[in-house]
Order: structure tokens, then C-alpha cells, then sequence
């Protein structure tokens, strides 16, 4: 198949990239680059051995957009392009809506002009409403608490309504828990800027040293030990979800929401303790109060992904915790390593 993949120099886009060009797909890659380095795309082209054409370009960009579909005639558009960080979204809302929902509504409409029919699409369990109880399955109340989450459940929206005006549309909303690890290369992965916000990077970068301790966020949960229990999920894994979500929008029409999850849950002390035993390095913590927002537990129901897409997460924590460590102490500054 030939896919456009928008976003698909970030984390989960370029591990989905090499993916799909090791499976024999054709890629074109847009994305800005506005949280992603090209040294990103250069490592895809060496692990895979293939190369692919790479467009530099904001997909609110409709112009811009146009030419892209010009030039290629795409079976499909996976689209990861957005922003993703959940507090910052709380201060600039419209940075939010405009990136996020403008993308996903121009990019439709370049889809319409030159009749590509089949997306998929990066959401989100934060789409469900806070409180609803797990595992969560993909029929369970939806509502969310920051605008970053309300940009993906009316991206869902959307799209749904898209499918309706046009039934012969084959969409697919994919609601991804907690990504972490990385290519067991070590070449590609997580490369936050800034002061990183989710857990995993923080671990691997206390781990170098690079912070004293990480801080973790309540231990009086109604959980195991206390501390906050997450989906964790390798983006192989995910990679995978979208080589298989791929061969479903081949062969089905209309729109389906699913959950790409593993099912278990982990707290973050799990987490930490792994990730120092598998690793042999020291992660050194502090007990902080809670952080506003978060909830006890979040984990999913997968079992739609098993029966649609015939997919289900393979990897475990341990190969989580040791490829995240391994792109991290292979590239203590990131991309910019070079
Ligand atoms: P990322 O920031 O690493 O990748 C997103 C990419 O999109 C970046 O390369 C960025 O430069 C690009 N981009 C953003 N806006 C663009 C625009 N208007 N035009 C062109 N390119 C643009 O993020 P990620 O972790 O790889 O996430 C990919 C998608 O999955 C996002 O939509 C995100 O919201 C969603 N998601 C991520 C997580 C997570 O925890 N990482 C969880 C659930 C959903
Ligand atoms: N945590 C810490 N210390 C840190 C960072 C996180 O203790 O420094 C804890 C959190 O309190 C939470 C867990 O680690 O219990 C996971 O936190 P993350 O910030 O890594 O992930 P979240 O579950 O809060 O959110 C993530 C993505 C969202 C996405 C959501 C989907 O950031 O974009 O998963 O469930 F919507």
C-alpha cells in the first residue's frame, strides 16, 4: 500500500514508519517538524534500507497539502500530526483546537478532493470521561479534562461524521494508552523537549543523572501500592496496531473506535522497579503529592483490536523498561547526537 503519514517524524510515527516500509508498504512522510528532528527520518531510512519522500510542511497548510496528494496516489493517511502535551493545553487552548482539530479538518478535505477514502487516526484514552471503570472498552462514556483530550474526542467526532455523509469512507479511531520503549535498536525513540512531562522519559533521564530524583506523584491511590496504575505499551506494539489497522480500512467501510492497550496495568513504582532491576541502574525518588488531574487507574479492554484487527500487544514491561533505557543511554541528548 502507499500510505501518507502526517507526524511521522515523532515518537510513535517514526516507529510506524519503519514498521510499515519493513512490511513492503511505500510511505510519504508530512510533518513540520515542530516536536521532531529530520535525524529522526534519516535513522528510519538506515533500519529499514529504503527510502521515502519526506514533505517539510504544516498540514494546516492546505496548499501545501494539495501538492503532496498531486504528486502520490495514496491508499490510505495515517494521521499522527498534533500536539500532545496535556498541561500546556490547559494555557493555550486554541494553540490546541487550531493544530489539532484545523489539521484533521483540512487534511479531510484535501482526502475528499482526491478521493482517498481510508484514515487512521491517532486518539486517545484520554477521551474517556474520568471515573468510568476499568478496563475501559471502547463503549464506555466519553468526556475529557483538558483541551488537549477535547481536541481528540471532536477529531472522533468528525471523523464520524465524515463516514456518515460519505459510508464509503473507512475510518479508524485509535485509542492508544501509555506508549513507551523504543526500537530495540536503540537508534530511534522518545525525544522530548524540555523538562519531560510523562513518566517514562523522566525515569531514563533521572537514570543518566540528568535529574536528581523523579518525583512521584501520590502513593495514597486506591491501587496496589499507592502510586498511579497505567496501560503501559511498547510502540513497537503500537507500530504494529497501525500495520494491522492498515490491513483492516483495506477491506471495511465505516468508522471503528479502538483501544490499543496491553490490558495490564502498572503502578509506577512497578515501573521504576523494573526498570532498575532489568537495567541495572539506580532511579532514585521522591514521594510528591498528587499531580491535579490524574486518576487512580486507566487500562484498557483490548479485546476489540484482537477480534478486528487480530492484534495484541506482544511485548512486556521488561522489554519496555530495557528499550527505553537502551535509545536513552545511547542517545543521552537525544537526536542531537546526531
Ligand atoms: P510527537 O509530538 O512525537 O509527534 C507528532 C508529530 O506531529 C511531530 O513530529 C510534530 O512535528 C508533528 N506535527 C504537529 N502538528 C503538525 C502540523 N500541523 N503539521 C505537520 N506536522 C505536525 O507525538 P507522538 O507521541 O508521536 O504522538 C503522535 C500522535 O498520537 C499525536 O496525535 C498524539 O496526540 C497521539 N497520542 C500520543 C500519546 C502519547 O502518549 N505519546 C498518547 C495518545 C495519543
Ligand atoms: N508520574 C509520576 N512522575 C512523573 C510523571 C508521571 O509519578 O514525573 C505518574 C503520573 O502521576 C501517572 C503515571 O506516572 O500516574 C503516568 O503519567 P504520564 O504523564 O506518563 O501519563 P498520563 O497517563 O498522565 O497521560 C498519558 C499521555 C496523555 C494520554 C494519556 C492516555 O500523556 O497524552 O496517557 O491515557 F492522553
Amino acid at each position: 500500500m502507499k500510505v501518507l503519514v502526517t507526524g511521522g517524524a515523532g515518537y510513535i510515527g517514526s516507529h510506524t514508519c519503519l514498521e510499515l516500509l519493513r512490511q513492503g508498504h511505500d510511505i510519504v512522510v508530512a510533518d513540520s517538524l515542530y516536536n521532531a528532528k529530520p535525524e529522526a527520518l534519516k535513522r528510519i531510512r538506515e533500519l529499514s534500507k529504503r527510502d521515502f519522500q519526506f514533505y517539510e510542511i504544516d498540514i494546516r497548510n492546505e496548499a501545501e497539502l494539495e501538492r503532496v496528494f498531486a504528486e502520490h496516489a495514496f491508499d490510505c493517511v495515517i494521521h499522527f500530526a498534533g500536539l500532545k502535551a496535556v498541561g500546556e493545553s490547559v494555557g493555550l487552548p486554541l494553540k490546541y483546537y487550531d493544530n489539532n482539530v484545523g489539521s484533521t479538518i483540512t487534511l479531510c478535505r484535501v482526502m475528499k478532493n482526491n478521493k482517498v477514502k481510508r484514515i487512521i487516526f491517532s486518539s486517545s484514552a484520554t477521551v474517556y470521561r474520568p471515573g468510568v471503570l476499568m478496563p475501559v472498552d471502547e463503549t464506555a462514556e466519553l468526556g475529557c479534562s483538558s483541551p488537549y483530550g477535547w481536541t481528540k474526542f471532536m477529531c472522533e467526532q468528525i471523523l464520524r461524521d465524515v463516514v456518515t455523509a460519505y459510508p464509503d469512507w473507512s475510518v479508524v479511531l485509535l485509542r492508544y494508552f501509555n506508549p513507551i520503549g523504543a526500537d530495540p535498536s536503540g537508534r530511534i525513540g522518545e525525544d522530548p523537549t524540555g523538562i519531560p512531562n510523562n513518566l517514562l522519559p523522566f525515569v531514563t533521564q533521572t537514570a543518566l543523572g540528568r535529574h536528581d530524583k523523579l518525583q512521584i506523584f501520590g502513593n495514597d491511590y486506591a491501587t496496589h501500592d499507592g502510586t498511579g496504575v497505567r496501560d503501559y505499551i511498547h510502540v513497537a506494539d503500537l507500530a504494529d496496531g497501525h500495520v494491522a489497522a492498515l490491513q483492516f480500512v483495506m477491506n471495511h467501510k465505516g468508522c471503528e473506535a479502538i483501544n490499543l492497550g496491553t490490558g495490564i496495568g502498572y503502578s509506577v513504582l512497578d515501573i521504576v522497579n523494573t526498570f532498575e532491576e532489568v537495567n541495572k541502574v539506580k532511579v532514585p525518588y521522591v514521594i510528591s503529592p498528587r499531580r491535579p488531574g490524574d486518576v487512580d487507574a486507566v487500562y484498557a479492554k483490548p479485546d476489540k483490536a484482537k477480534k478486528l484487527l487480530g492484534w495484541e500487544a506482544k511485548r512486556t514491561l521488561d522489554d519496555m523498561c530495557r528499550d527505553s533505557w537502551h535509545w536513552q543511554s545511547n542517545n543521552p541528548q537525544g537526536y542531537q547526537e546526531g
